[in-house]
């Protein structure tokens, strides 16, 4: 998907139409959910050219995985690389994506308390998750579409997780299939659970990545329809290109096609996923089951024959409920602040759900994670793992699998320096006591 002709044309049109919208000039820009489109970019008003010529030269737009710094710079470089519509699609959050930057800011409220005088030569990052150990606590996230990003999507994301040792989880739209990723990954991947209002298309799903060896069905519970992606509707506006000339779907919004239509109807989009493939998708007109309900779960739990987590919980009072119905482990997640405008970061939410799990089975968390230091809050308050999502879309969309495998490489070296400052040799060792917070 990289590699567009019409793609510089477009973004400058994208650039000309935000220049001239009287949000850039207004109070209210450093707010606008344009932000997130615009963010790193060095704007100082004046002609739209000199904006464009600005962010087309940056030097803080890396060329290489290699001239990065830290994760945020494959930000500028995926936007460079992507179509304004697919970078909207990557960006969003809702309303006006608040829920996205609480995310982030949440860690700043957390304070790290280092030990001095503990010998850290040895450190050591490794985890355990149901019986398997992995070498460092940061997990891939599901992302939908991934082929949006990169040609290769998530395959190259496999590659990188192979290489790196990562566990990978896999979206349901993701945009090659279980086998093809777990063969790229070279192990077992996780599979994320979008059910659909038709039981059987869910549970075939849920058979045909047990199949493939998917330890673990992970079902994602935080998303009903509707949820208000401005970022994403402005991108699709400014970009004028006919979705049709690169790919076949004329869907908006990717997950909303427009029903019906002779193109856009969404059955018809389900079946395009390589998931769906060879089901009768026929009834399908949800992603989510209907109604999506602690009943479902229990039937949910009946039939998945591994590990099930659910993925969205953000409340003491749902992770209680989840253990009472024999779920395996809980992803704290607001979908990346995707869903609803909640202002609640991720990290303050899972404090409440560590407590309502009360040891019984493991929490991870995501949302807003972009430093080592994130990763290491995290796991003080009580994450067994930590979810990574846009920073590996980033490196994907500029790099391929070399982005991705920097973006992860480069946590990794995050945690370890921020481990062994704190004299934390293991992460068992990550305790409470290593954060002051004034998250509730
Ligand atoms: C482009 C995009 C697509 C996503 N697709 C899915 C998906 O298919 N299933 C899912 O459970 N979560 C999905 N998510 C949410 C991520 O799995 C994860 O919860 C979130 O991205 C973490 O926040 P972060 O991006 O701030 O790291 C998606 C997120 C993004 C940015």
């Amino acid at each position: 998907m990289n590699g567009f002709g019409c793609q510089t044309e477009a973004r400058r049109r994208f650039l000309r139409m935000l220049i001239s919208s009287p949000l850039f000039a207004g109070s209210h820009f450093l707010g606008s959910p344009l932000t997130n489109l615009l963010a790193n970019n060095v704007v100082t008003g004046g002609k739209t050219d000199s904006v464009l010529d600005t962010i087309e030269q940056s030097d803080s737009v890396i060329a290489s995985p290699d001239e990065a710094l830290n994760v945020m710079d494959f930000e500028p470089a995926a936007r460079k690389a992507l179509p304004p519509a697919h970078f909207g699609y990557l960006a969003t959050g809702v309303d006006d994506d608040g829920t996205v930057r609480a995310n982030t800011e949440g860690y700043s409220r957390i304070q790290i308390r280092p030990r001095r005088l503990v010998d850290v030569e040895k450190v050591d990052m490794s985890v355990r998750l149901f019986g398997t150990t992995w070498s460092s606590p940061i997990v891939i996230c599901p992302i939908s579409d991934q082929k949006a990003f990169h040609a290769e999507g998530d395959i190259a994301v496999a590659r990188a997780a192979r290489a790196k040792d990562h566990l990978q989880i896999i979206s349901t739209v993701a945009t090659s299939s279980i086998e093809e990723v777990t063969a790229a990954r070279g192990a077992p991947v996780w599979q994320q659970l979008y059910p659909t209002n038709v039981w059987e298309v869910g549970r075939a799903i849920v058979k045909r990545a047990e199949k493939a060896g998917s330890p673990a069905i992970v079902f994602t519970v935080d998303l009903q329809e509707g949820s208000n992606r401005e970022t994403l509707f402005r991108a699709e506006q400014a970009d004028k290109r006919k979705c049709t000339a690169c790919h076949q779907s004329a869907y908006t919004g990717y997950a909303r096609p427009k029903p019906g239509g002779a193109s856009g109807g969404f059955a018809e989009f389900v079946a395009r996923n390589p998931m769906f493939e060879g089901l009768d998708v026929s009834k399908v007109t949800s992603f989510r089951p209907i109604p999506m309900d602690w009943t479902f779960v229990k039937r949910l739990r009946d039939t998945v024959s591994v590990k099930l987590l659910i993925k969205g919980i953000v409340t003491r009072e749902d992770a209680q409920i989840a253990v009472e119905h024999g779920v395996d482990g809980l992803i704290v997640s607001n979908h990346g602040g995707r869903a609803e405008e909640t202002l609640r970061p991720t990290i303050e939410s899972l404090r409440e759900v560590v407590e309502g799990v009360e040891g019984k089975i493991p929490v991870l968390v995501d949302g807003g994670i972009r430093r080592g230091t994130d990763v290491f809050k995290a796991l003080a308050l009580g994450a067994t793992a930590v979810g990574i999502g846009r920073p590996e879309a980033w490196g994907l969309a500029a790099f391929g699998q070399p982005g991705v495998e920097a973006v992860l490489e480069m946590l990794r070296r995050e945690l370890r320096t921020i481990m062994r400052q704190a004299g934390t040799t293991s992460v068992e060792r990550i305790t409470r006591s290593y954060v002051v917070t004034r998250v509730s």
